[in-house]
């Protein structure tokens, strides 16, 4: 079978390539350059490669790199961002590192013909996530394309078919990004043979082979990821040999846990068992306000119920695997692979689960899918369309949308506020408060600067958004205040844990949104919609803010944020601010790259 090479540098995407690859029917293969002994010989059987982008900068010392001798191959090569700026050191170009760099949206230049670029605008949008950058290119190159702030975004040697691209075509919100992997494609000469049933298959007897004699204990959320991997590994073992169990962590949306157990019995899942065990994660979380340690604390939890429930059912732990809907993204971003970067820990990937999967005591049959492919696994096996289509929600819940705050001041600086007046005619100030980004594959952890404005031109205040990320590296998110467009003389920020009130008070605010999405007949409009709790505030009592979170994505790993219309945002605005505590609603204009999706 023909085949890619996609030598994986660590980027948050290097996975993401071999998937869109793959769907245009051609096997992609994901190899860690540092893994491969003499890689011009290992090479040799594929018909292209290419070289993803990575956390890393190429200046650096450990920098991952790759031999020279991979170049007198002569196959068509296509580096991405780091790739491109690995073969651009290579072949003695200059790479450097400037300004505060470029994350998310940019608009593309192409400036000569390129096989590379056949049937693509002049003008289309590239999706931007780096550091550095090309300044000199090697001998043979020239430059096909720009940004504004980039010069060169693309380039190309086309004696050698050697292509490399600053922007990430494998993220859907690169326009063109699908065009540009088939016209590589055409220039490889691969030919197409690879299926998403083909897939199943070769998965069903992969669970065959690793489970074996023994069963499978699943642990189900009622996501869309747990309902699948559940429903694949029926399908693959026989119904006896699997089980099921819900475990209600008290962090689940309002009336979530009847809700799912009901919907899961209903899609014909038998084996299956809810318990409640929220007094032990609330007991566990009581002192903890990290974020990255909220999440471990969460998911060793739920090991510890897990095992307590096996023991309850008296159930051998040598005969029972444990069974998670872990998929692509939650390996990727708690640094799954050797070159990547963590951006948060996945509850599903904490270290003891880790220490497990070494031992072959985990199966996971959807770790290498994502979202938009889970969903179509789901839709195979026949499963109801309202499970299939429920937004995503993590497995930490509102545990991660509940921001505790920090015991320390924080300093922030506030020129920030009149440079944004003067460029943009806007007011706007920096919250005292910090959330989780991803920007050039690597975690952040920033402020947001909070818009007040009466403007809803969401093209307009997305540029601004995009200006104040790249142009200041404390900040990573961008939010509107929706209930007042006057900006308050001061915010503050408290410490504030993550007690039961707080997450009534979380769970009604979402209950708000997610009634008026549906009434509205929004629901299928947006991907996913978190709603946040933040402990800022403008008056002398301590109040909280809401933030709203809606975006539009594929597969998780890059997102736009939801436009969604007036009357809902007034609406919801106004039901938000009644709810007791409650002093102000944003919403968050942020795409990802740079912020995440959730906040923690
Ligand atoms: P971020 O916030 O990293 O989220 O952009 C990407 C997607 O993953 C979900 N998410 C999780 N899902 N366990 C999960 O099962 C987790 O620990 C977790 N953290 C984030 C998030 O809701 C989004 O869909």
């Amino acid at each position: 079978m023909d085949k890619i090479a996609v030598l994986d540098f660590g980027g948050q995407y290097a996975h993401l390539i071999a998937n869109r690859i793959r769907r245009l029917g051609v096997l992609a293969e994901i190899l860690i350059p540092q893994n491969l002994v003499d890689p011009a010989e290992e090479l040799k059987t594929f018909c292209g490669i290419i070289l993803s982008g990575g956390p890393q900068s190429v200046l650096g010392e450990d920098a991952p790199t790759i031999d020279s001798a991979i170049f007198e191959l002569k196959k068509p090569m296509l580096g991405i961002c780091y790739g491109m700026q690995l073969f651009v050191k290579k072949l003695e170009g200059k790479v450097k590192k400037v300004g505060g760099g470029e994350f998310g949206k940019s608009k593309l230049k192409i400036l000569t013909k390129s096989k590379l670029f056949t049937g693509i605008p002049k003008t289309s949008v590239a999706w931007m996530s780096h550091g550095d950058e090309v300044v000199e290119l090697p001998a043979g190159f020239e430059k096909i394309a720009s940004t504004e702030d980039c010069e060169f975004a693309a380039i190309e040697d086309s004696a050698k078919q050697i292509f490399g691209v600053q922007f990430h075509p494998e993220v859907v919100h690169t326009k063109f990004g699908e065009k540009i992997f088939k016209n590589f494609l055409k220039i490889t000469r691969a030919k197409k043979s690879w299926t998403m049933d083909q897939f199943l298959k070769t998965e069903i007897s992969h669970i065959k082979k690793q489970v074996g004699k023994r069963k499978v204990f699943m642990l189900v959320s009622g996501g869309v990821d747990s309902a699948v991997g559940f429903a694949l590994l029926e399908k693959a073992l026989g119904r006896k040999n699997i089980f099921g169990l819900m475990v209600d962590h008290g962090l689940l949306r309002k009336n979530e846990a009847e809700k799912v157990h009901k919907s899961l019995k209903k899609a014909g899942f038998k084996n299956l068992k809810i318990i409640n065990e929220s007094k032990h994660f609330l007991a566990a979380l009581k002192n903890i306000t990290d974020p990255e340690e909220k999440r471990r604390v969460i998911g060793r939890v739920f090991l510890k119920v897990q095992r307590k429930a096996l023991k309850r059912l008296r159930f051998n732990p040598r005969e029972w695997l444990l069974g998670q809907g872990t998929i692509y993204p939650d390996t990727i971003e708690s640094a799954g692979t050797v070159n990547a970067d963590k951006i948060k820990t996945h509850h599903n990937r904490v270290p003891e689960i880790e220490a497990m999967i070494e031992k072959n005591l985990v199966i996971e049959p959807l770790a290498q899918l994502y979202k938009d492919e889970v969903r179509e696994v789901g839709k195979k096996l026949k499963l109801p369309k309202n499970l299939i289509e429920r937004h995503p929600f993590p497995g930490p819940g509102l545990g991660v949308r509940i921001i505790c705050g920090e015991s320390k001041n924080l300093k922030i600086k506030n020129k920030i506020a009149s440079e944004l007046n003067r460029k943009w005619r806007t007011k706007g100030k920096v919250l005292p408060i910090r959330s989780v980004g991803v920007q050039g594959d690597s975690r952040s952890y920033a402020y947001p600067v909070a818009l007040f404005t009466a403007s809803r031109d969401f093209e307009k205040l997305d540029e601004i958004a995009i200006w104040l990320v790249n142009k200041y590296p404390e900040i990573n998110r961008v939010v509107l205040c929706l209930n007042s467009s006057k900006v308050p003389r001061t915010f503050q920020a408290c410490f504030m844990k993550l007690t039961c009130s707080r997450i009534d008070l979380a769970r009604e605010a979402d209950e708000i949104v997610n009634k008026a999405l549906i009434s509205k007949k929004l629901y299928s409009k947006v991907w996913q919609f978190p709603v946040v709790l933040a402990p800022v505030f403008e008056s002398e009592k301590e109040g909280e803010a809401v933030i709203l979170r809606p975006i539009n994505s594929e597969e998780a790993m890059t997102a736009n944020f939801a436009r969604l219309p007036k009357s809902f945002l007034n609406e919801v605005t106004k039901k938000l601010m009644k709810l007791d505590g409650v002093e102000n609603v944003f919403l968050d204009i942020t795409n990802k790259p740079p912020a995440t999706i959730e906040w923690e």
